[in-house]
């Protein structure tokens, strides 16, 4: 690589546009952020893998408008098996191109409270899922000499968060796994960044505590976020328009002040 070379001139990636024929896998995609980030991404013409572990009503009313773009993967996130069918399923329609990794659970309890189960499984879910459709995905990356991926943090992970030691922990740990893989890959023209947004409307975010929904909400310059706008955020990470977006932390929180 010469100084003088441009990276769109060396990747050659740059250039149509929009989602039109990218496949895009999300995981945890039956409800919530995952919904609507498969609602935005269809809408915009990528062909969506939607990974789900519930059966999901309105995911099958998108699959009667979208036939042709929408394949449905059902699955434990924390199983290698769920992995290797997002893959495959991948490969059938012509290869990965993005990955947004954004299935998660929360088990809150003061940590001295905090059953080990509890802190396990959040592990097993949000970090070892990670970890599986990563490293699946990849490969096929590595044949296609292109990737994108996308891990949904949160803001918890940059400042903590009282009674979720075990979600924000394992959420930081998508930081170093993104950061990780961004150097490891870069070499195949593989991009990975972290998104973390900060309260939203969405699951997670309802289930918490309306005191502690409060506090947070004080804190953010723009009020509580949306999972409609997030998702927006994700599906221009996941555009070629993003190409030279890697290595970092995307924050979606509207600004935060304490
Ligand atoms: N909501 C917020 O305020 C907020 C703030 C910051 C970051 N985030 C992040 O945004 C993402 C989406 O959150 P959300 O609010 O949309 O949450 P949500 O509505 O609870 O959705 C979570 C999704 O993850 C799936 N999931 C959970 N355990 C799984 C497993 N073992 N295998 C496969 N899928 C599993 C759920 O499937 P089931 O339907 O089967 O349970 C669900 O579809 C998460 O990564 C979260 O950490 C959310």
């Amino acid at each position: 690589m010469t100084a003088s070379t441009t990276r769109k001139g060396i990747w050659g990636m740059g250039g149509f546009g929009g989602l039109d024929g990218r496949v895009v896998a999300v995981t945890g995609a039956g409800r919530g952020l995952g919904l609507a980030t498969v609602r935005v991404l269809l809408e915009r013409h990528a062909r969506v893998i939607a990974h789900h572990r519930s059966p999901s009503p309105e995911l099958f009313r998108l699959l009667d408008t979208y036939a042709d773009l929408l394949h449905l993967v059902p699955g434990d996130v924390g199983e290698e098996s769920t992995a290797v069918a997002i893959a495959e399923t991948a490969t059938g329609v012509g290869g990965l191109d993005v990955l947004v990794h954004n299935a998660a659970i929360t088990r809150d309890q003061p940590l001295v409270r905090m059953p080990v189960e509890a802190w396990d499984e959040v592990m097993r879910v949000n970090l070892r899922g990670a970890f599986l459709v990563t490293k699946h995905a990849l490969r096929g990356m590595i044949r296609r000499r292109y990737g994108r991926l996308i891990y949904v943090s949160s803001l918890s992970a940059v400042i903590g968060s009282t009674g979720q030691g075990n979600y924000a922990a394992s959420k930081a740990g998508l930081h170093g796994l993104s950061q990780s893989v961004a150097q490891e890959y870069a070499r195949f023209n593989v991009r990975s960044v972290v998104l973390a947004p900060g309260l939203l409307d969405t699951g997670l975010g309802a289930a918490l505590p309306v005191e502690i929904q409060h506090r947070k909400a004080d804190h953010a310059l723009l009020g509580r976020g949306s999972g409609e706008s997030v998702a927006a955020t994700i599906a221009f990470l996941a555009s070629p328009d993003a190409d030279d977006i890697n290595a970092t932390v995307v924050h979606v929180d509207g600004g935060v002040a304490y």
